[in-house]
């Protein structure tokens, strides 16, 4: 797929990967239209993109995708600026890490409501248009803990596991439509999100994660809208990230020793 003339709805689009990929398809010649809760950070998202693709066409609209009016609303005021959504990035997010017994129930249900329900709200607003046209490209940014459960993360993990499971079953379902899924596993990206993170992880995590080194949102952004425009179903950036998404099942026991070891050694340093 190719991106230009086309209307790129990125949820999460104020910040981090979101705006990345935003800024990456506005390059190409899409037009973008962002979403998300706050609007300075939109308005200066907007700037953002605009600085570095002058003229480009940006719009933005306010909503918290974790209700469903409000993710309506908001399609339906980027569709009156940008025309209908060709391609979806639901890349709006959230993670609070910390040990179960620490984490209040509400964290839990905030990951399902925002990661999870979210995205789905989103995808369920585009895809029947995309389906009529019989075109379009519906891209789920997902997580390495969306592949295996990972000390730390029991709110956050279980969240982007249903995305895969939403991407996996859409896949199939949408087989020889003309609608492209893609779902994105970034590893640890220099953003926002990873810095409120890392306030909260516990030292297990850290170690269980620090392999992959830190991406930039841009690296995330580039490899992903690579795998969109050649039709890839699962993007995965890094060795790490590639390594689990082949062998997460398969390599299921050995992850788990493994992850177990690194986070006995952790907690005795
Ligand atoms: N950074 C990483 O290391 C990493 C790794 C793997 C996966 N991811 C995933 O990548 C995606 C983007 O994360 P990021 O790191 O780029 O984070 P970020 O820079 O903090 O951006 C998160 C975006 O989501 C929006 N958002 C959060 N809650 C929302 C809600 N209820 N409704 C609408 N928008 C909401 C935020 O804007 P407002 O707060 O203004 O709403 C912001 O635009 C997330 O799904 C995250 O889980 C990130």
């Amino acid at each position: 797929m190719t991106f230009r003339d086309k209307h790129a709805l990125v949820t999460g689009g104020s910040s981090g990967i979101g705006l990345a990929i935003a800024v990456r398809l506005a390059r190409q010649g899409a037009r973008v239209s962002l979403v998300s809760r706050d609007t300075a950070k939109l308005a200066l998202a907007r700037q953002t993109v605009l600085a570095a693709v002058p003229g480009a066409r940006v719009a933005t609209a306010a909503a918290d995708v974790s209700r469903e009016p409000e993710v309506l609303a908001a399609m339906a005021a980027a569709e009156r600026e940008n025309g209908t959504v060709d391609i979806l990035v639901t890349s709006a997010g959230v993670a609070r890490p910390g040990r179960f017994t620490d984490l209040p129930t509400a964290e839990f249900e905030r990951a399902v409501a925002v990661n999870y329900l979210g995205s789905l709200y989103a995808v369920k607003a585009v895809l029947p248009g995309m389906r009529a046209r019989a075109e379009g490209a519906v891209v789920l940014v997902c997580s390495g803990a969306g592949l295996v459960g990972l000390f730390g993360y029991t709110a956050y993990a279980p969240s982007k596991f249903a995305v895969r499971g939403l991407a996996e079953s859409l896949r199939g379902e949408l087989a020889g439509s003309g609608v492209a899924v893609t779902i994105v596993y970034p590893p640890d990206t220099d953003t926002p999100q990873l810095a409120e993170e890392n306030l909260t992880k516990p030292a297990e995590t850290k170690a269980i994660t620090a392999g992959g080194g830190v991406w930039t949102a841009d690296q995330v952004a580039r490899v992903t809208l690579e795998g969109v425009s050649r039709g890839a179903f699962a993007v995965a950036p890094g060795a790490q990230i590639k390594a689990l998404l082949w062998l997460h099942s398969l390599g299921a026991p050995f992850i788990r020793w493994w992850f177990d070891r690194v986070a006995v050694r952790a907690r005795r340093t």
